[in-house]
């Protein structure tokens, strides 16, 4: 079986910064609150939408694999938060970025996205479909906070990350082994409403047109399913716990993050996390993870990653893969965003819902 390998990697984050104390000013909540029940310091708000955010992480990551737009065959984007229903966002991608021999289309496992888009890329590259998949995670997921409901305004943010996927030339490496998961009875702990054919005489449904979620459960799960899936993907791969050089989770909670690595028996040291920074970017954690866990060194030549996340649905999934051996970028793009002069709070503030 051919196996799927990431040959390039790229992030996009938008510049206008939402910080904690920010939020002090608007809700009744607190930094201290915040950060030790998440781990979330600060998080950004996207001024353009989520296919901006999309094409500018894409190029990064066709750049650094050494290719050109036109060299990708297939073009994914994972979100739950796409500009329109139709066209896919990622249509509106290949447009800005002239990826025009790819196929498109979005993939929506809530936060779990990027790893079933991962998968989608893995099995139409061992079946011979395609051989070059751009897969972009990217999300605005600050379209659908409500300011006024503070139990998951502070935890979301904007952002995206993308990785190029090729048929692997060398057996060793690549992705091993998957896990894609699902339980829809469970569909209720994490719903944004008021978006799609169930509510289709109310206009404009802002302020129900909210991240919903039950918390605690959804974190019982998460730690159950993603150490799980860990568990599974390794034992597919063949591979041991000791194995495991960087565990990459999706950036929901820290304390979901350090539940699952001392569920799994892992160290601190063997976890990236980022969430300090951007909060729950959704779909776009893991991407933006890996770009940043490459730029920090923390990814060597051969090194055995899992990556696991959880998210609506409830969706969950798992990746087992070891890196080849390049570490850096083959080029770098100059792609980015156009600038603005708005803090995050202003451009929250401008939204016509709240
Ligand atoms: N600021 C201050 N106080 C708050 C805030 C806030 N922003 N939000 C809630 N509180 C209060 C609550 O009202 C409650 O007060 P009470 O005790 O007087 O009733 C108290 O804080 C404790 O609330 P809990 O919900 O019990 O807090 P918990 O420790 O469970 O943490 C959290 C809440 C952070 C949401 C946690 O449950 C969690 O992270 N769950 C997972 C959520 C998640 O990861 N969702 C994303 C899924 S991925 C996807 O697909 C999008």
């Amino acid at each position: 079986m051919t196996r799927a390998v990431v040959t390039g990697w790229g992030k996009c984050i938008p510049p206008a910064v939402l910080s904690n104390t920010d939020l002090e000013q608007v809700m009744d909540t607190s930094d201290e609150w915040i950060h030790t029940r998440s781990g979330i310091k600060e998080r950004r708000v996207a001024h353009v939408e989520t296919s901006d955010m999309a094409a500018v992480a894409g190029l990064h990551a066709i750049a650094a694999a050494g290719l050109e737009p036109e060299d990708i065959d297939m073009l994914l984007v994972c979100t739950c938060t796409p500009d329109r229903l139709i066209p896919s966002a990622a249509a509106m991608v290949q447009a800005k970025i002239g990826a025009h021999n790819a196929g498109t289309m979005d993939i929506n496992a809530a936060c779990t996205g990027f790893l079933y888009g991962m998968g989608t890329a893995s099995g139409m590259i061992a079946g011979g479909l395609v051989s070059r998949v751009l897969v972009i995670g990217a999300e605005k997921l600050s379209a659908f906070l409500n300011l006024k409901e503070r139990t998951t305004a502070v935890l979301f943010g904007d952002g995206a990350g993308a990785m190029v996927l090729e048929a692997a030339a060398d057996d060793e490496e690549g992705i091993l082994a998957m896990e894609l998961g699902s339980d829809g009875r469970l569909t209720q702990l994490l719903t944004v409403t008021h978006t799609g054919t169930e509510y289709p005489d109310e206009a404009p449904p802002y302020p129900e047109r909210t991240i919903w979620m039950e918390g605690r459960e959804i974190f019982r799960n998460a730690v159950v399913k993603m150490a799980e899936s860990a568990a599974n993907v390794l034992e597919q791969a063949g591979l041991e716990l000791e194995d495991v050089d960087l565990l990459i989770p999706h950036q929901a909670n820290v304390r979901i993050i350090d539940a699952t690595a001392k569920r799994m028996g892992l160290n601190t040291d063997q976890v990236f996390v980022n969430i300090a920074d951007y909060g729950n970017t959704s779909a776009a954690t893991i991407p933006i993870a890996l770009t940043e866990a490459l730029e920090a060194g923390r990814i060597n030549a051969g090194d055995v990653l899992v990556l696991v996340a959880f998210g609506g649905g409830l969706t969950w999934a798992g990746a087992a893969l070891r890196w080849g051996q390049r570490t850096k970028p083959v080029n770098v793009s100059d792609a980015a965003l156009p600038p603005t002069d708005k803090t995050g709070l202003e451009l929250l503030a401008a939204r016509p819902r709240d």
